[in-house]
């Protein structure tokens, strides 16, 4: 039997929110398997430094929260590579994106704005990514699709009424798009990250007031790096996940056990 293959080389792989955090590990990972990362976020030029670092990438200003802008990412795939074989589905805000040093209000008191604003980036973004990807992988023979979920597709938080409705979402999309579309050879999984420090967390992960209330439920005692989901990211767009559609994978060191 032929040992399970990470390799890449060849595939177009699109990946949003990949100036930073987890989205950059990721794209740097796909890039080292060989893969053909376009590496969108709607920041150009940190977009620009991450590609700099991949060989066969390129960069691709993109505002996900802009259906014509996800169509124009596609088209970058189309011309400089011919092809979509996998797409990451990444960028993402939170609350605290919006508000900056603000409290959060309590939900009935959550200005619209916000509301709007973290639903439009996270869960409509996504969708808007899907339209876009769909059909060129459906042109050029299937593919895999993983959406980035949280904690807060599962359980949820007081305070964070717009994330975790938009997390809920995309798991809700992911299964859509697994039954949709998973026998025209395209497969559609998420990947849940716990708790990872990456610039949309650090500020608050690290106060002494949070740092030891946010570990006490992680069995594995640690934040996660953004390169831990990275990997679980790899393997659900690669072949090695053949039989997986449809599914989460919990990168959160045990929290939701
Ligand atoms: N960090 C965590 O603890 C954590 C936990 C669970 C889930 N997540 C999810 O992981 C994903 C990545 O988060 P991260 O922690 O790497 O954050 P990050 O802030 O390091 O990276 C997010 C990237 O998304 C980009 N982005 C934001 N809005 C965008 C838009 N409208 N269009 C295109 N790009 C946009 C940003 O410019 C940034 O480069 C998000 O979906 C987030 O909800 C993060």
């Amino acid at each position: 039997m032929a040992p399970p293959s990470l390799d890449f080389a060849g595939k177009a792989i699109i990946v949003t929110g990949a100036a930073s955090g987890i989205g950059a590990a990721t794209a740097r990972l796909l890039g080292a398997a060989g893969a053909n990362v376009i590496v969108a976020d709607r920041c150009g030029e940190a977009a620009e430094r991450v590609a700099s670092e991949i060989a066969g990438s390129v960069a691709c200003q993109t505002d996900v929260t802009d259906p014509a802008a996800c169509k124009a990412m596609v088209e970058v795939a189309r011309q400089k590579f011919g092809r979509l074989d996998g797409a990451f589905n990444n960028a993402g805000i939170t609350e605290v994106s919006l508000l900056k040093d603000a409290p959060i209000p309590e939900t009935h008191l959550l200005p619209l704005e916000i509301w709007r604003g973290v639903l439009s980036v996270d869960l409509d973004g996504v969708f808007y990514c899907l339209q876009a990807e769909l059909p060129l992988m459906l042109e050029t023979g299937g593919g895999a699709i993983v959406n980035t979920t949280s904690l807060q597709a599962h359980i949820s938080y007081p305070r964070t009424a717009p994330y975790t409705a938009a997390k809920h979402g995309v798991l809700g999309l992911t299964k859509t798009i697994a039954k949709e579309y998973g026998g025209q050879g395209i497969r559609c999984n998420a990947v849940s990250p716990g708790v990872v420090d990456t610039p949309l967390t650090s500020d608050v992960i690290h106060l002494p007031d949070y740092k030891d209330m946010l570990l006490a439920p992680i069995p594995l005692k640690r934040f996660a790096e953004p390169l831990d989901i990275a990997r679980a990211a790899l393997w659900l767009l690669s072949d090695q996940s053949a039989y997986v559609n449809g599914a989460v994978i919990a990168a959160d060191g045990g929290y939701l056990a």
